[in-house]
């Protein structure tokens, strides 16, 4: 039997980038969308987001918005965070297989053991974890609020940190406080190496290091400065100083450039010599991906409403906590 070749459902062969931008412009009014991106999605997709901002920011975006569809350019927790928050609207993600490997490092079944282990505890969860675990918690955070959260929590209240280990040991650092701190961590920022950080401030010294809280102690030690992407950003705008060492995913240069075209911005190396200060999750979102979401309406962000529920309430403290 012969088969005709027909054009696959997701070719975009005869669409040329500059049409493609034009096109996904065009199918934002037909949809009445808006598309978030997050910091360390690729230019292309940066550059057509209706909204940049680290995941803080794109919650409350996510939680205000008036638009019947949300394209999500990120990873699946924060597509799913903005569900959480609008039931009602179709959440896009352009490729669904955007996961996050520090979300995976706390399934459900463990940590509900890991909670009724120590009983008496308030769960404070970092954004980066699934539905099912953000249903079990107490409050969420992000890495810009994650401090301003725990001090406003009573002194003598235990705590549970998930899912960074990272976040959770410079949270104890910044407020004193003894956290139980789940291990999970991130491949990204556990990947950069000291050593080849501290031979680049030696070739670059006029140039300061600048860390996001997921990099281990020893990266955060030789950091002037550390915070969230969108506090990075700013540091970097603000600062007199004109050459910086990121140590967070290098999709943050982009807008660091753009706001900042007369300084210098190096990206912190990984231990090897892969690409692999990249996030290999926020990257599997291209700008056709994006395309083929919004003209398809598919694939589309569901979760049980019994989690989503569960979910909602320490999302929205978090909202109210750091108001
Ligand atoms: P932000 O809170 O800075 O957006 O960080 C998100 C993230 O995934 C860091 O790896
Ligand atoms: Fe998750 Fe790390 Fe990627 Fe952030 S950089 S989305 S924590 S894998």
């Amino acid at each position: 039997m012969f088969i005709t070749a027909l054009p696959p459902k997701n070719s975009l062969a005869p669409i040329l980038p500059q049409d493609l931008f034009e096109a996904i412009q065009a199918l934002k009014q037909k949809l009445n969308a808006i598309i978030l991106a997050h910091y360390y999605q690729d230019p292309d997709i940066q550059d057509v987001a209706d909204y940049i901002g680290d995941s803080l920011e794109l919650s409350r975006k996510a939680a205000n918005t008036k638009a019947d569809v949300i394209v999500f350019a990120g990873v699946h927790f924060m597509a799913e965070t903005a569900k959480i928050l609008n039931p009602d609207k179709l959440v896009l993600l352009p490729d669904l297989n955007a996961g996050c490997s520090l979300a995976d490092t706390c399934p459900p079944d463990a940590f509900a053991a890991f909670k009724a282990a120590h009983p008496g505890h308030l769960v404070v969860s970092y954004i980066n974890c699934s539905a099912e675990i953000k249903a079990m918690s107490d409050i969420i955070c992000t890495s810009s609020n994650a401090v301003k959260i725990v001090r406003q929590i009573p002194e003598d209240q235990p705590i549970i940190f998930a899912p960074d280990r990272n976040l959770g040991r410079y949270v104890m650092e910044q407020t004193g406080r003894d956290l139980v701190i789940w291990q999970g961590a991130c491949i990204v920022h556990e990947n950069f190496s000291e050593k080849k950080i501290v031979q680049l401030k030696i070739e670059h010294p006029e140039a300061e290091i600048i860390a996001h809280p997921e990099c281990e102690p020893p990266i955060l030690r030789h950091a002037s400065y550390i915070g969230s992407t969108t506090a990075l950003l700013k540091y970097s705008q603000q600062s007199p100083n004109q050459a910086f060492i990121v140590a967070t995913e290098p999709g943050i240069i982009h807008q660091m450039q753009k706001q900042a075209p007369d300084k210098h911005f190096i990206a912190a190396p990984p231990m090897s010599s892969c690409a692999c200060n990249e996030c290999p999750y926020m990257r599997l979102n291209t700008l056709d991906k994006l395309y083929l979401a919004m003209k398809n309406r598919t694939p589309e962000i569901t979760l049980p409403e019994e989690i989503r529920v569960a979910a909602l309430r320490p999302i929205q403290r978090m909202l109210e906590m750091s108001a």
